[in-house]
């Protein structure tokens, strides 16, 4: 037995298969050159294969990455199949900028958020030479690293930007995507962008980003993988290098309509019907109504908007409609709310402390600031008690002794809401309000028409407070609230009508 015999022989027996291994791969990349090359040159008026001189290409497999480098002043592409689809794709799609006097061979150009390059490769492809990429990571030649929220550019540097594969819609910070490019296009610039959302409410929050812009094309076109199957190309124009408008979305005839009122009709024409007879059975009806509303993330894409915030008016405990509504329920398309809990009532404070992602405010949502009664009820009602505490109805200070009210009284600090909502949300961000404020319904909505505050709001859940029939008590109507169902009805078809999204709360 000479165990060393046998070793020499098994290493050779693994290198040759090695060998075998290699010569194997080469002759497969090779069948794939001639498989593209066939394929491409064939099919388009170009070849592939007869590229500007400094360009090699070099198969390197069929994923769907490529990978540039530089080597003696000539540019080795390796690329794939898929690679060489999507250049293709964005050729004919540049061309066209082209043949209608978008883009020009000596267009400064940049292509953003592309961490493969095939868009810049397609640039220079066609001619257009100084073009440059920017992703997270850079893939030299063609991309170099940069985000699309801070671009390392000096403003007015390019006369062509591209922005495809829906960036701008994954980015978490659009509103910033959006000024870099304002900042660093050339006054008469043009910028494109391929998005996915084709419906009327994201296509108006899309332009809402872009001030300084006018819309001087867009249609819709078939992609180039199935990412986007579909793509929507949108030309913008930089107009001039000013500041952009200010809080434009309210009209001046101040009648209450939002300039975004027409396309805002259209949904709420698809929201679910109001319930137009008063029911005998609220506490059944309206619970059972929450079945059928249509939420506004399920019926358009929200993608473009800068921040996403949930204003809960009137919100009790955690429990009672954040956690279990609002976390669990509303659709949110994977975006990030942060929740501003309005609650008056020391009681339910505490609990607000732990969480993360919430800012309470303690205090009252009025129409303007004062100090504000707020009754305690203890009487168990038609309303399910928490912490021994029912809900409370505020009143301004003088007007509240003539009241009658036997519970306890005790004194808040009620602030100006519509102020408030002015000064924290703008009309690029995301506003999905809840309300439920014991009858102070019918003073804070009217200050939002007044004060436009209203156009920041997308979508309103509101519970309308009336003397409905109660369940303890068949035929006895809740003593609590004056107004009438009537009068609900006509709040909430006032903001329909409007163009407020707003779904009937229990
Ligand atoms: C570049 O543009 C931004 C915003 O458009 C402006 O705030 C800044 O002052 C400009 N910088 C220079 C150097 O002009
Ligand atoms: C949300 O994210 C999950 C997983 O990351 C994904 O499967 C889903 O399609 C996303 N939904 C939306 C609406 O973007
Ligand atoms: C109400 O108070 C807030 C916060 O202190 C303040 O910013 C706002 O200007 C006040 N509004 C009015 C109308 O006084």
């Amino acid at each position: 037995m000479e165990p060393t015999t046998g070793k020499p022989s098994f290493l050779r027996n693994v290198l040759t298969r090695l060998l075998l291994f290699g010569v194997f791969i080469i002759v497969a990349r090779f069948a794939y050159i001639i498989t593209i090359a066939g394929e491409s040159c064939n099919v388009g008026d170009f070849c592939f294969f007869s590229l500007p001189e400094t360009l090699n290409f070099v198969i390197a497999g069929g994923g769907a990455g490529a990978l540039a480098v530089e080597s003696n002043d000539a540019v080795e592409v390796y690329v794939s199949k898929d690679w060489v689809r999507a250049v293709h794709f964005y050729s004919s799609v540049f061309q066209d900028l082209i043949s209608d006097g978008y883009l020009s061979p000596e267009s400064k150009s940049l292509c953003v958020e592309t961490p493969t390059g095939h868009d810049v490769f397609a640039l220079k492809e066609i001619g257009v030479s100084d073009s440059i990429g920017i992703s997270k990571k850079a893939s030299k030649p063609l991309v170099k690293a940069g985000l699309a929220h801070r671009m390392p550019f000096r403003n007015n540097t390019f006369d062509f930007i591209f922005s495809g594969e829906g960036g701008l819609e994954k980015s978490a910070r659009s509103a910033d995507f959006a000024s870099e490019i304002a900042r660093t296009l050339k006054p008469e610039g043009f910028v494109v962008f391929h998005i996915k959302a084709t419906d009327t409410y994201s296509f108006h929050s899309f332009l809402d980003l872009f001030n300084n812009f006018k819309v001087v094309k867009w249609h819709d076109i078939d992609g180039f993988d199935s990412s986007m199957p579909s793509i929507r190309e949108i030309v913008l124009r930089k107009e001039f290098d000013g500041i952009g408008h200010e809080f434009e979305n309210f009209d001046d005839d101040s009648t209450g309509k939002c300039s975004s009122h027409g396309y805002k009709q259209e949904l709420v024409k698809n929201a679910e019907p109001l319930i137009p007879e008063e029911p005998l059975k609220p506490w059944i009806t309206l619970k059972r109504n929450i079945k059928n509303i249509k939420y506004l993330p399920s019926m358009v894409d929200i993608s473009y908007k800068n921040k996403y915030v949930y204003v809960d008016v009137g919100a009790r405990s955690y429990g009672s409609s954040i956690g279990s509504w609002f976390r669990k329920q509303y659709p949110k398309q994977n975006k990030t709310f942060h929740v501003y809990a309005i609650e008056a009532d020391k009681t339910f404070h505490q609990e607000y402390g732990l969480k993360k992602g919430i800012t309470l405010l303690p205090y009252a949502a009025w129409v303007k600031n004062e100090t504000l009664t707020f009754e305690i009820h203890h009487d168990p009602g038609e309303h399910v008690e928490v912490k021994g505490r029912g809900m409370g109805r505020i009143q301004p200070l003088q007007s509240s002794s003539s009241d009658g009210f036997d519970g306890e009284v005790e004194k808040i600090q009620g602030f100006d809401f519509a102020n408030w909502l002015k000064n924290t949300v703008s009309k690029n961000d995301f506003v999905v309000m809840k309300m439920d404020v014991e009858g102070t319904e019918f003073d804070l909505i009217p200050r939002l028409f007044e004060t436009g505050a209203i156009c920041l709001v997308d979508e309103i859940f509101l519970e309308c407070h009336y003397n409905r029939w109660q369940r303890c008590c068949p035929g006895q109507r809740s003593p609590k609230y004056e107004k009438t169902y009537d009068q609900c009805l006509e709040l909430f078809t006032t903001l329909r009508q409007s163009g407020v999204l707003v779904h009937q709360w229990w």
